[in-house]
């Protein structure tokens, strides 16, 4: 789609710039996206450094749960010499941090629940939980580190978007790359710029040396050409020389992907993933942690009293009930699981656990039989930016998504098969086949929601699909829920009620990350560390 290059001029009259705010605005713009971002806590954060405890504790520490905090607090309890046991009620550690690979399995909860056995290939996973670890959350990269596990680069940029809207012209129903726009806009605005210093539009800023080096940038970095400086495509780097003109990409929500350097965490900063798996980081604590954790061990009561606490679980396999002492307890389990056992918690703590929310949020894996999108498209990893188009829908005819997250694998390219994220968002999506709520339906009928969604985009979707794997937190059992909504409870989460600390996710300011669980229980550490070596001293 080559531009009309007559409106390429630097001539206010052709778009001023409140049509410019208006056409970003009418799509959302950056603002929006950057909202939607943070209510998703997407935002990623700067790690805290890890703290640094002294000092030797004769104590007995009880840990509920062997998701990445509880593991964490365990690790580290363990370096400062105490005496302590992880609970944990499932038979593998990790949590939320589950990857589901052949074999996994799990049984939804609710009366009709059904039981999956993952059927993928050798090999082939799906991050059922987090899957991302933005550079700057050295917490994590920090453990990989210290316990030998290998990450990876994970491609977070939209790089694949499309739309439905009839307004979009030629950009309508195609997948339009990232890099496209991104060149275009570039080239676009370093064109016009280019032509700005050249009228001398910029004279009151710029000194004539100034100037000269402006341009000289301007052309490398838009590659602009020839005597005009006008812009032209390299066509290796953008894909095609098939330029999208500056006035129909103004009106794209696709320009809202383009900015110097992402805020979020994705763009140029790197962002990892684990070789192989979120899973290999609670693997590597439990190599570290050995035999101090109990796997089969459902906690229901917890007491303390003056003197310790005690708390009994159920053994998943045998059914028996046992007891078990100690010093203090950190709680790490999801709140979700902690307001339905029998704690003996001050009023206070109680309510705060029980006004704990969490996000509904819900992943499929889906195996194609051929990496189509790396054969037949040249898509190696990142997401889809999908716009649905709803004639008369709000804001210029936005539809309800119905695969909020979709993406692509950023490991083990050109291998033969591959597990795409079909689906990743709130679990009450409604289905685009009766628009049920997706939590509510057979996992045959999300399975055929989500082909049906995702062959829109890639017509190949329904002769390649091999099978997938459904994750809808809401009913997973020991977890019921995703990542913790606690803005209102995190502050009384975080006062130590008696002798019993919560180490949760939930205390963190960021829930939804892995740095989030790791703050979380390096933050009840050092409270219950405080506490002991002053009741030992
Ligand atoms: N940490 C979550 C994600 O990466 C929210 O999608």
């Amino acid at each position: 789609m080559s531009g009309d290059r007559s409106k390429l001029s630097f001539d206010a009259s052709v778009m001023t710039r409140r049509q410019l705010l208006q056409r970003f605005g009418l799509f959302g713009g950056s603002s929006l996206v950057l909202g939607t971002m943070n209510a998703l806590d997407l935002m990623a954060t700067t790690s805290r450094p890890r703290p640094v405890l002294e000092g030797n504790a004769n104590a007995r520490v009880i840990i509920l749960g062997a998701g990445i905090s509880g593991l964490v607090a365990g690790y580290e309890l363990g370096k400062l010499g105490y005496d302590y046991q992880i609970l944990e009620a499932r038979d593998r550690v990790g949590g939320l941090a589950w990857t589901v690979k052949q074999g996994s399995e799990h049984t939804e909860l609710g009366p009709d629940g059904e039981r999956q056995v993952c059927q993928f290939d050798e090999g082939n996973y799906i991050n059922a939980g987090p899957w991302r670890i933005p550079h700057s959350h050295t917490s994590v990269t920090g453990y990989c580190k210290e316990l030998g596990v290998r990450l990876e680069q994970f491609v977070d940029d939209n790089t694949v978007m499309f739309s439905e809207n009839p307004e979009l012209g030629p950009l309508a129903n195609q997948k339009v790359r990232l890099r496209e726009v991104t060149s275009d806009m570039w080239g676009h605005t370093t064109e016009l710029l280019a032509k700005a210093v050249n009228q001398g539009a910029l004279d009151q800023q710029l000194t004539t040396e100034d100037k000269e080096r402006l341009l000289e940038f301007l052309v490398r970095a838009g590659y602009l050409d020839g005597p005009d400086q006008l812009y032209s495509a390299n066509e290796e780097a953008r894909g095609s020389a098939d330029v999208y003109d500056l006035n129909t990409l103004l009106s794209t929500p696709f320009v809202s992907q383009v900015r110097s350097v992402n805020a979020g965490t994705g763009g140029p900063a790197p962002v990892f993933q684990p070789t192989g798996g979120m899973m290999q980081i609670p693997l590597a604590f439990e190599r570290a942690i050995g035999d101090r954790i109990t796997r089969g061990a459902a906690v229901e009561t917890v007491r303390q009293s003056d003197n310790g606490v005690s708390v009994v679980y159920r053994n998943t396999r045998t059914g028996e009930r046992q007891e078990v002492t100690g010093d203090y307890v950190i709680c790490c389990l999801p709140m979700s699981i902690l307001k339905l056992l029998d704690v003996n918690f001050s009023p206070e703590m109680a309510a705060a656990v029980e006004e704990t929310g969490h996000a509904s949020q819900a992943k499929m894996g889906v195996q194609a039989k051929r990496r189509f999108w790396e054969e037949d498209d040249g898509i190696y990893g990142g997401h889809l930016f999908y716009m649905p188009y709803q004639e008369g829908g709000p804001g210029g005819g936005r539809g309800r998504n119905p695969i909020p997250s979709f993406s692509y694998p950023s490991n083990d390219f050109h291998s033969a098969s591959g597990v795409l994220l079909g689906f990743y968002g709130n679990s009450q999506t409604p289905s685009i086949l009766d628009g049920r709520p997706l939590v509510e339906v057979p996992i045959a009928h999300r399975i055929e929601h989500v082909v049906t969604a995702t062959s829109k985009i890639h017509p190949q979707m329904r002769e390649e699909f091999d099978n997938a794997y459904a994750v809808w937190w809401d009913r997973v059992e020991y977890s019921r829920g995703a990542w913790a909504s606690s803005g209102a409870t995190r502050d009384r989460l975080a006062v130590p009620d008696g002798r019993i600390f919560i180490g949760s996710a939930a205390l963190s300011d960021h829930p939804a990350w892995i740095d989030g669980a790791i703050h979380a229980a390096w933050q009840s550490i050092e409270a219950l560390h405080e506490r002991a070596v002053q009741t030992t001293a």
